[in-house]
């Protein structure tokens, strides 16, 4: 490994983000506006003098952060400060109040606003109109406006040289630009990382010439996040070195940003040097127009949507239809006597973009090589991904198309057991053999966690010993699972091809598209993790480590399951093979229409060995009529998350932060409701940390990089999952009578005393602040409910309670296939295809009902009884069983204590469909 990438690694992990920044930005600003009023109207002296404390502490916060922001600008901030050193606070306020306005409007981005100027008519209607569409939850949208950004220059400059230069850049504005755009300058290393972390305006960054390391400020809080990064070690770089790593770090924190060098002439030195994270290097004399156009090229590279340009222009053209689809152009609607109200709803343009052709500038689906190419590519960019597919049925369909491109049937698969329906249908369709990983279980909420890598591992040796090695071809899990459980990749990926070099991994990313726009999430993400480890397996430093670990690794007994287990593997870099696939709904987390999703694939041998058979499954699960609108909605979702990702997600975060630290902190709420934490939702054991809870009343949110850099399992603190036995109701009550019926809050998981919030990347304050009031509502009214409550009714209750946080069934493991589909004995793997079809002849299978003991006694007399279906109770939603799978004690007494209306796969008034002792005989003799 280079000296770069370590060193970028250790300060990357610490650095994390701020949290809570912006938050803490705006209702500064609104609390010095608060001050600003009273003290303009306060008669007395003493009052004054601590008020305006109060205000100076404020300004003085405020100019740190916006040293780092375009606007106010420090011109401006001089001028507040000027007023506060008069103590001219009529004015100050008048100014501040004007300042708030313009944040709140964002007319800053739309035109030049100087503040020692008197405030203009129209600015005020601006924010006026742009608070009313908060208030209504619209938000001023900005779209038909010229998209603003902010470059930031890292440069030792002075003040004056600064105006210079932002002067020059303000002088080249042009009213034909696609995009404006103003300027930050910071003077240090440091600062230029903050101010990445801070200002999510920031799209581009020129690092020019020599600067220190140390920010002028004690930025104590923010210094956190810098530790790692040895000053010594930068002071003593050159200024090239210096830039290279500033550059490699800030691509790692947001490879979003464009970034330019500008060189003083050291050609050799940045010559040989690794640039990659350059779009383009500038030499000292290059003027200021050319680097104008440089950067709004590329910005205009990222802001591009080709797919959805083309249908666009695709709408405007006049077409004759004369294919089938009598809706496109709206022509079967727009003469309806009867379906008018579908054009009144939609409005013309979806119609217009309605259409079947794969000509006329657009592209096909199936196979693209036009303008659905190149959105895919840019895809692939934006995710980080070395090629990247479009679907449009979900990533139900993804998932299948995953494992139809790369297992044959008899290849074994390692999967989740509690992951979503669509693998299991997958490993049927794939016929698969499958060895299910038990995740661990957290039996006081009812829900499970996620597999403990010692149970992969130990599954992978037992395989091992068994001969099937050989044909183990994947690994399966789910990353993050629904309740926000978040594996280490990289640690999973690294040790599981220590003992198979060639194992690929399908992480099934469904719920974790978001989590390639934060610094803090993305390293554990597929694409990240398969990179970095790609580039660390072919370096020359992990060869010297490798060969150190393998003589101490050869000195201990291979047949001891110890040495397996107990030590952190290292794949050999002579046999690895980094092949990694994820799948996203892009539609749960990012801008897409419903069942917009993505397959994005890190996989060395993929042009080699998968691409003809990737085509064959992506055929075999897609229509050949792929919804258009669907499509166009995955280019611009694209689109937003690699120009605004980065802000929506540390919004959305902070937002859940907040919802969070009232949940912790406010008595009513803890009464009835507990927030699951770290401790609460990962043993001891998966957290190597120690790292409990991420939130410290005193310090925030500061504990949190430390657990995402080290833990085998972290918490995603934007899902939140909140403990209610203690109210008495249950999950599917508490969601459907209580959230639903009474305040229309949506949510869509629960178990039996737990339900969980789930924020997005369209979660706002006022969603959250919403949310809030209704759970103070609704324990104000269990608080009721108790006082109002006879002795009986007191005892009903009390016995509710009870029994939704004490009588928790433990959640069953999986018990084994039976043998008759076990194509090795003694191996876990089962045929779940050949047990999935025996059950269509129905000769072959029988009822068997528990709730009267009539499939127990069977089980007590000896009788295996294998389950011919799957049986998914709805909530936790994973199956208890698999076709071919013995029926247990423990899964009969979970099934028994469930008290949930809906079992997929089981009718009460018949039993469980279970095979018939013959057809399990015939099997096995087939089998044998
Ligand atoms: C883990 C997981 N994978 C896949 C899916 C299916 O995704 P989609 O709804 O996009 O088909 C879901 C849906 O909830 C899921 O939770």
């Amino acid at each position: 490994m280079s000296e770069i990438t370590r060193e970028t690694e250790t300060a990357y992990t610490a650095l994390g983000f701020y949290h809570k920044i912006s938050q803490l930005r705006a209702d500064t600003w609104n609390a010095l506006k608060r001050d600003l009023g009273r003290i303009v109207r306060l008669n007395d002296a003493a009052e004054e003098r601590q008020l305006a404390k109060s205000i100076d502490i404020k300004l003085t916060r405020l100019e740190i952060i916006e040293d780092y922001h375009a606007f106010p600008s420090k011109e401006d901030f001089g001028h507040l400060w000027a007023l506060f050193g008069r103590e001219d606070f009529v004015q100050l306020e008048k100014v501040v109040k004007r300042l708030v306005r313009t944040l709140i409007s964002e007319s800053y981005r739309r035109r030049h606003v100087d503040l020692s100027e008197s405030d203009s008519d129209s600015e005020g209607l601006e924010a006026l109109d742009a608070l009313a569409q908060l208030r209504r939850g619209h938000p001023a949208s900005n779209s038909s406006a010229q998209p603003y950004f902010e470059v930031l220059i890292v440069d030792a400059m002075s003040l004056q040289e600064e105006d210079v230069v932002r002067e020059a850049f303000h002088n080249l504005r042009r009213p034909e630009d696609k995009f404006i755009y103003d300027t930050v300058t910071v003077r240090s290393f440091e600062d230029a990382l903050i101010a990445i972390l801070v200002n999510p305006n920031i799209q581009a960054c020129m690092i020019r010439y020599e600067f220190p390391y140390k920010s002028k400020y004690n930025l104590s809080a923010l210094r956190n996040y810098l530790e790692g990064i040895s000053e010594k070690e930068l002071e003593s770089k050159t200024e090239a070195e210096r830039s290279l790593l500033l550059g490699s770090m800030i691509g790692e924190i947001r490879p979003e940003i464009d970034q330019f060098l500008v060189t003083s002439g050291d050609v050799e030195v940045t010559a040989s040097a690794d640039i990659r994270h350059f779009k383009r290097i500038f030499y000292r004399e290059t003027d200021y127009i050319e680097q104008h156009h440089t950067i709004l090229r590329a910005i205009d590279d990222r802001y591009r949507t080709p797919f959805f340009d083309a249908l666009r222009e695709y709408s405007r053209k006049p077409t004759g239809v004369f294919h089938a689809m009598p809706i496109s152009r709206g022509k079967s609607v727009t003469r309806s006597h009867w379906a008018g109200q579908m054009i009144d709803f939609y409005g013309i343009n979806i119609f217009l973009a309605e259409t079947s052709a794969t000509s006329g500038g657009l592209d096909s689906l199936l196979q693209p090589y036009g303008p659905i190419k190149k959105a895919q590519e840019y895809a692939a960019r934006a995710f980080g991904s070395r090629q990247s597919f479009f679907v449009t049925n979900g990533t139900s369909t993804a998932n299948k198309i995953v494992v139809q491109a790369l297992v044959k049937p008899r290849d074994i698969v390692l999967i989740d057991r509690d992951c979503h329906k669509s693998h299991h249908y997958g490993m049927v369709l794939a016929g698969a053999h499958v060895a299910y990983l038990d995740s661990y279980p957290l039996n006081d909420y009812s829900m499970y966690g996620a597999v403990p890598l010692r149970e992969m591992k130990k599954t992978l040796l037992n395989l091992k010993r068994n001969g099937q090695l050989s044909k183990v071809k994947m690994l399966l899990l789910t990353n993050c699972t629904f309740d926000g459980v978040v594996y280490n990749v990289r640690r999973v990926m690294e040790e599981c091809l220590a003992i198979k070099p060639d194992l690929v991994f399908l992480w099934d990313e469904a719920w974790f598209a978001f989590a390639t726009f934060n610094p803090t999430y993305r390293p554990r993400t597929a694409m990240h993790a398969a990179r970095t480890l790609r580039d660390r397996y072919r370096s020359e430093e992990y060869q010297a480590e490798y060969d150190a670990w393998k003589t101490e690794f050869d000195k201990l007994d291979p047949d001891d399951d110890a040495t397996w287990l107990d030590n952190h593997l290292m794949p050999d870099p002579e046999t690895v093979r980094v092949r990694a696939y994820a799948t996203h709904s892009t539609h749960k987390t990012l801008t897409s229409l419903r069942q917009g999703s993505m397959i994005h694939i890190y996989d060395q041998d993929y042009r080699q060995k998968v691409e003809s058979s990737f085509h064959e499954a992506y055929m075999t699960h897609t229509s050949t009529s792929p919804n258009y609108q669907i499509v166009a909605s995955l280019d611009v979702g694209r689109m937003q998350a690699e120009m605004e990702g980065f802000e929506l997600v540390h919004a959305q975060i902070e937002a859940a932060l907040t919802l969070r630290e009232q949940l912790y902190t406010t008595p009513l709420l803890k009464k009835y409701f507990q927030v699951l934490v770290n401790k609460d939702m990962i043993p001891l054991e998966y957290r190597q940390s120690g790292v409990d809870t991420f939130y410290d009343p005193v310090s925030g949110w500061n504990k949190m990089e430390e657990a995402w850099a080290h833990d085998e399992f972290v918490v995603d603190p934007s899902r939140i999952t909140m403990a209610i036995g203690k109210s008495g109701i249950d999950g599917d009550t508490f969601k459907n009578e209580y959230l639903m019926n009474q305040f229309g809050i949506q949510i869509n998981k629960t178990s039996r005393n737990t339900v969980l919030f789930m924020t997005n990347i369209g979660t706002t304050r006022g969603s959250i602040a919403y949310l809030l009031d209704v759970l103070i509502k609704l324990a104000k009214g269990f608080d009721r409910r108790w006082e109002e409550s006879s002795r009986p009714e007191r005892k009903i209750i009390e016995h509710k309670v009870k029994s939704l946080t004490e009588e928790l069934p433990p959640l069953p493991d999986f018990s084994s296939f039976h043998n008759a589909f076990r194509p090795t004995p003694g191996s876990p793997e089962g045929d779940i295809r050949r047990a999935y079809f025996l059950s269509y002849d129905e000769e072959n299978t029988e009822y068997l009902r528990f709730d009267n003991n009539e499939l127990q006694k069977q089980m007590a007399a000896g009788r295996d009884v294998v389950s011919a279906s799957f049986v998914i109770p709805y909530p936790p939603g994973f199956p208890v069983l698999v076709p071919g799978q013995v029926i247990s004690e423990e899964i009969l007494h979970f099934l028994q204590a469930l008290d949930v209306k809906e079992i997929h796969g089981y009718r009460p008034e018949l039993g469980l469909i279970v095979y018939t002792i013959e057809a399990l005989e015939r099997t096995t003799d087939c089998a044998d």
